[in-house]
């Protein structure tokens, strides 16, 4: 048999497998949630053969399946799409072409891959870009950074606290017609993350003289010290985002190799000298009681102080945001958080709510009791346009 003959007999194997995969009964429209996933799992195992194999990473294959989505800025009857670079960070800009008499709001996207994967200029973040600019009659700016295996924690948090300082410098709002008063930042999953750790780093920025209005947390991840909250037990296959998958990507993040990858999988990773950091990521504290139903609190395992020592991005709260201690959450802007029930990043989000909360930050979660990881973004799905739309009103309402 012939290497195409063996590739297509794996692919429809595991096609079929996937496809009949159980959903939970609510998820709205299971056939197209399905096939979503089915794609997503051939590609990463198809990854994950190639990557045993010898022949290239892992997110390098996914990548480039995910390539197929990239779309020129082209320019529409309502938007002007340009490519530039902030600070050495290439971004796209979406302006609307409806003339303005007064300042706009300008919104700065941060998109999302796990830090791994994702584009600025994938159709479905471009879509979303457009439309977010039209129908809020902002200036959006969806930026680039670079990505793992290639490049490391702290590059991606640097290349987007980069640009978006550029955003923020007044000259550049003044150039683009923004009001510095009506300034946010928006991302979703690994986006969220980047998103939420550079507004607080912005906080003791003191070369940033604008400030931003508001934060949209949609699905992010914010803490890699405990991979067993029972949104991660729950959601171990759930569509879109399995939990081997969001390690690989958490583990990715710091280094490729493998070792961080095997301790966080097993929840052994964060050294006892470490160990009061827990708090932080504490759900038997931080969760509201109907998300702990079943479930039984143990704190994580004690990993090596050698892993740590390597690779101590894993414990920086540039990469963990809910390790921010309340003196400095309390100085964060107004936020909206976007949660899915089906989806093992839940718990960070719901954690990090409660953390804002409890530091007086004013915060609109959004809970989705039907949703997955990614959900907003699978172009041509109800719930995408449903959760778009909410997204959307909430910043026109408070952007
Ligand atoms: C987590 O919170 C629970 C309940 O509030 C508490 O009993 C436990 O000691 C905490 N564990 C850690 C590691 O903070």
């Amino acid at each position: 048999m012939g290497r195409k003959t063996i590739l297509l007999l794996i692919t429809g194997v595991l096609g079929a497998y996937f496809l009949y995969t159980p959903l939970p009964d609510n998820i709205e429209q299971p056939w197209k949630v399905m096939w979503i996933t089915t794609q997503m799992e051939i590609a990463t195992y198809l990854g994950l053969f190639t990557e045993f194999l010898g022949i290239s990473h892992l997110m390098d294959t996914i990548m480039f399946f995910m390539g197929f989505q990239e779309v020129p800025p082209t320019s529409d009857e309502k938007v002007t799409v340009m490519e530039t670079t902030f600070n050495n960070v290439p971004v796209r800009v979406y302006v609307p072409r409806r003339t303005s008499e007064t300042l706009r709001r300008g919104l700065f996207y941060v998109h999302g891959g796990g830090w791994c994967l994702g584009d600025a200029a994938f159709s479905n973040y471009d879509t979303v870009s457009r439309r977010t600019a039209d129908r809020l009659d902002a200036v959006v700016v969806s930026t680039n950074y670079r990505l793992a295996p290639k490049y490391h924690f702290p590059n991606q948090f640097e290349d987007v606290y980069n640009a978006l300082k550029w955003f923020l410098r007044q000259d550049v709002l003044d150039k683009y017609g923004i009001d510095a008063k009506r300034t946010g930042i928006s991302g979703d999953s690994a986006g969220g993350n980047l998103a939420a750790a550079v507004a607080q780093q912005l906080l003791e920025d003191p070369d940033v003289k604008n400030k931003l209005k508001i934060q949209s947390l949609i699905y992010p991840a914010l803490q890699p010290l405990d991979l067993d909250l029972p949104s991660y037990r729950e959601n171990m296959y759930a569509p879109v985002l399995s939990k081997s998958l969001m390690v690989r990507f958490w583990s990715e993040y710091f280094t490729t190799d493998r070792s961080l990858e095997k301790a966080m999988l097993s929840n052994q990773h964060v050294p006892v000298e470490s160990s009061h950091l827990f708090k932080f990521v504490n759900w038997s504290s931080l969760l509201p009681e109907r998300f702990k139903k079943g479930h039984v609190y143990s704190s994580p395992r004690q990993g090596s102080s050698e892993l740590a020592k390597k690779y101590p991005g894993f414990l920086d709260v540039r990469a963990a945001p809910l390790l921010a201690d309340d003196s400095k959450l309390r100085s964060l802007p107004q936020t909206y958080v976007i949660t899915c029930q089906y989806d093992v990043l839940r718990d960070d989000g719901l954690m990090y709510v409660t953390r804002l909360r409890n530091a007086g930050v004013k915060v609109t979660l959004n809970h989705v009791e039907d949703g997955f990881h990614g959900a907003v973004f699978f172009d041509g799905i109800y719930i995408g346009y449903r959760l778009e739309n909410q997204y959307i009103s909430w910043l026109s309402e408070n952007l």
